[in-house]
């Protein structure tokens, strides 16, 4: 029944008369420090989320020459650590935050270069959308990194990078900094000025021990907060992928939707996500499919990995081609569209929304 009235019209409604006594009473507030909530409700209290980060989109075409340029000017170190650029949602006050939860950047490392190693309370993925030659060791064991896989690094493990080749790699980082920054939860350590082995094999001790469908080691029957998995391979990615599209036309159960196929990369020890603030997805959609518009709390950031398409985020059409990132802050609505067939990978901070019981989705039904 009150459905109409909002905020405005509350605060409207109980704003005290402006006398002498009430200034003095707010100068009194304003000297101790203290702000009341009947002048603020609005702002602390929206009817809904209304994120200050904007829907954005930051095309390769633009990031990776940026990046390149980057290569030939910045050199990699330590003390800068990482030629990592970061994606500012314009929304966010010149802040290298994609979002108010997570970092999203393009890195790059020449050839033969070393990314020294460090370890930090944040937890970082890496996903490579073009390219291959570079290792990165993490906690002492060397994982490939080739297209199309997700490369894992949880908090405070040790890890560097290093390029095995005479050709230049790129990919993007992602991690929860903004979260930790904002919280005041971050520690960090620098190590090996060098990685510590230089090896390339072509799969990780921790793909070895635990990338045996349905396998578990009994040396592993201890849960662990983040996946052991340090690569989870395109390969497998795409098999999955492939299998729920053809189930679809057998008539089984196997898709989102109609057309839409996808898969939640997991901690193989808890089956949920595989790490404690960031959830790791891939989506495929069938050509000329369209998702059905959808709101979340909570921000999530997309890759075009493959194919070509568009996203519709708060009412705006955005043309999205291979490797070009957008992020959809907390409640904002959006729906993607397959030109042809449509491979993003995704990421979000749902498992920070969903442990603290904050997570809400709402699906647009759309008219018959
Ligand atoms: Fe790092």
């Amino acid at each position: 029944m009150n459905e109409s009235v909002t905020h405005d019209t509350v605060e409207h409604a109980m704003q005290p008369e402006d006398t002498p006594a009430l200034r003095e009473l707010y100068d009194g507030f304003e000297k101790h420090h203290l702000i009341p909530l009947w002048t603020q409700l609005g702002d602390l209290m929206p009817i809904h989320p209304k994120p200050r980060a904007v829907p954005h989109l930051w095309k390769w075409s633009d990031l990776l020459p940026l990046a390149e340029k980057s290569g030939e000017l910045v050199p990699v170190g330590r003390g800068g650590e990482r030629r990592a650029i970061g994606l500012a949602n314009p929304g966010l006050g010149g802040h290298a935050y994609v979002s108010p939860t997570l970092w999203a950047a393009i890195q790059y490392l020449g050839p033969r270069e070393t990314a020294p190693e460090h370890r930090h309370s944040q937890n970082a993925f890496r996903f490579v959308v073009e390219g291959e030659g570079v290792w990165t060791v993490v906690n002492g064991d060397p994982v490939r990194m080739s297209r199309g896989d997700l490369l894992l690094t949880p908090g405070w493990y040790f890890h560097g990078h290093h390029n095995d080749t005479d050709q230049p790699m790129a990919w993007i980082d992602g991690l929860d900094i903004p979260f930790s920054q904002q919280n005041d939860v971050g520690f960090f350590e620098f190590g090996s000025d060098r990685v510590t082995d230089y090896a390339t094999p072509r799969f990780s001790q921790g793909e070895r021990l635990w990338c045996h469908p349905g396998l578990r080691p009994l040396s592993g029957l201890q849960d662990t907060v983040s996946s052991p998995i340090g690569a989870y391979r395109w390969e497998y990615t795409d098999r999955a992928l492939t299998e729920q599209l053809l189930l679809e036309e057998e008539g089984q159960p196997a898709t989102v939707e109609q057309g839409h196929a996808a898969i939640r990369y997991v901690n193989p020890t808890t089956g949920g996500d595989v790490m404690p603030t960031i959830r790791c997805e891939f989506h495929r959609l069938r050509a000329g499919c369209a998702t059905p518009t959808r709101r979340e709390v909570g921000s999530t950031v997309f890759q075009v990995f493959e194919g070509s398409g568009a996203v519709v985020m708060d009412g705006v059409e955005h043309r999205l081609d291979i490797g070009d990132m957008f992020v959809i802050p907390s409640w904002i609505s959006w729906s993607l569209q397959a030109e042809t067939q449509f491979d993003l990978f995704r990421f979000s901070d749902a498992p920070i929304m969903e442990r603290l019981n904050f997570a809400r989705t709402h699906v647009e039904v759309p008219d018959r």
